[in-house]
């Protein structure tokens, strides 16, 4: 039955069998819930914003009418439900750039022609590659990078990714010497490379770029003549400093350069404004081809017509979007305090950050050895008798063992705190004796179905198993 299928149906280049996802499958069979489900695994490997809901619905509860699709009182029923238009409605593009004003500062400025609309960032990166890049090319990624990559970038595009290995050494920063080492690597392995891409602010990391390694970026690709495609899909969760620079900011200082052309943000609203069901997502680009082929592109995943119009209107309202932003910003500073005390507490520390929904953890000194064999085997103890759902930094392509990205903004306060008292409890179990650490946690938790170790190796995809053996 098989080969009846295509052969990129039934490749593993979708990355999806990686511990980032198998670790929600666990948590799917098994949620937490403070009354219903108590022992359950409380999932921690969720970037979701939940935590501004009630602004949200405050406003929607204000505007009525934009909930019954009405406009100036008069039903728009109709009109939504034919408008199909790839170019989006009108109203909402201008909305849209404005809001990535107002959250860059309004430091740059967006033109609502050059933006294309897309069903989330997922679809606009693989958009973006799609534009970009084809089988016997090659993308350069900062790792750790966001999993979901190897799904967007690689798997229908056919594109390769290779990673531009950062280290802790300088808090996994950029240098010149990693990016002309992955360069090599491509060229190396017979690849073409089109470009790189950066997520800024970084997942996994919870950091902002600094106007350096910005600057580096662009020297990079105006020598070697390639794209740069800069996810921005956190820009709107920075809650401390230092500021936040876009790439858009970069780019006055060449102003007219024909690299212009080769510099491309993603964004979307699934993060800031918390909204991933939604399905809303954009690509920005001065390259009026790019434009317009991801604008037909886009026919494949268009934002809906009702979603669009909801949004212009909650968007335009800017005494709305300007508390919004920053009632948020506060709520997720908030938070990651809390986190960041928490696991302190516990013994263990974060990589400093100022953004995201996430912070990344250092948990090296609870490895038995420095191999990602024993990050994985430290990960299966903290899903399956800590019951917290985190993700292994290998899933990630660090290529440090030892790291992980743990999320706070998809729960609630209490919530957080138990998932504390849990880990604080693991890590002094585990000072007390490996062997007692397990035990005692597996007695808390009489439902824990442990699973062997070699299955989770053999689950692993190819890269992880790989990366495992290094
Ligand atoms: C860096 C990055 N890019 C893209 C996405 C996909 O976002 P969306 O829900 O808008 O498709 C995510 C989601 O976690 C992400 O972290």
């Amino acid at each position: 039955m098989r080969s009846l299928l295509s052969g990129k149906a039934t490749c593993n280049s979708h990355g999806q069998d990686s511990s980032y996802f198998l670790g929600w499958q666990e948590y799917e069979k098994n949620p937490y819930d403070q009354t219903r489900n108590p022992q359950g695994i409380i999932q921690m490997g969720l970037a979701e914003n939940q935590l501004s809901f009630d602004l949200l619905e405050s406003w929607l509860s204000k505007n009525p009418d934009v909930a019954g699709f009405k406009r100036n009182g008069e039903s728009i029923f109709r009109e939504l439900a034919l408008f199909q238009d790839y170019h989006g409605l009108p109203e909402f593009k201008k909305a849209l750039v404005q809001f990535m004003e107002e959250i860059r500062g309004n430091k740059v400025s967006f033109d609502p022609d050059k933006i294309v609309l897309t069903a989330g960032a997922t679809s606009a990166n693989e958009t973006l590659i799609f534009c970009l890049a084809e089988a016997g090319d090659a993308i350069l990624i900062p790792t750790p990078y966001y999993p979901g990559f190897d799904r967007d970038l690689k798997w229908r595009t056919g594109a390769e990714i290779v990673p531009i290995h950062c280290t802790s050494s300088n808090g996994f920063k950029i240098t010149a010497c990693a990016l002309q080492q992955a360069y090599q690597e491509a060229r190396n392995r017979n690849l073409k490379v089109k470009g790189v891409l950066v997520t800024n602010p970084s997942n996994p990391l919870g950091t902002t770029m600094t106007r350096p390694e910005l600057d580096l970026l662009m020297d990079f690709i105006v020598e070697k003549q390639i794209h740069l495609v800069s996810d921005e899909i956190y820009s709107g969760t920075v809650f401390s400093s230092p500021n936040y620079t876009s790439i858009m900011e970069v780019l006055s200082k060449y102003e007219k350069a024909e690299v212009l052309d080769r510099v491309h943000v993603v964004y979307s609203l699934s993060k800031d404004l918390g909204l991933p069901g939604f399905r809303v997502g954009a690509i920005y680009s001065n390259n009026d081809t790019i434009v317009a082929a991801a604008t037909k592109m886009s026919s494949f995943g268009l934002v809906s017509s009702q979603t669009q119009y909801f949004l212009s209107a909650l968007l335009s309202d800017k005494k709305f979007t300007k508390k919004y932003i920053s009632e948020n910003k506060k709520r997720l500073k908030n938070r990651h305090a809390s986190l960041v005390s928490g696991l302190h507490n516990a013994g263990i520390s974060c990589l400093e950050s100022n953004a995201g929904l996430f912070c990344w953890v250092d948990m090296r000194h609870l490895l038995s050895s420095t191999t990602f064999e024993a990050e994985m085997e430290l990960w299966k103890k903290i899903v399956y008798d800590v019951k917290l759902n985190i993700s292994p930094g290998l899933s990630c392509h660090c290529s440090e063992p030892g790291w992980f990205r743990v999320c706070f903004a998809n729960m609630t306060e209490e919530t957080l705190k138990v998932a504390i008292r849990r880990i604080k409890a693991f890590v002094e179990s585990t000072s007390r004796g490996p062997d007692k650490a397990i035990s005692g946690q597996r007695c808390a938790n009489v439902s824990s179905r442990k699973k062997p170790f070699s299955k989770w190796v053999f689950r692993l995809p190819f890269q992880d198993r790989e990366a495992g053996e290094r």
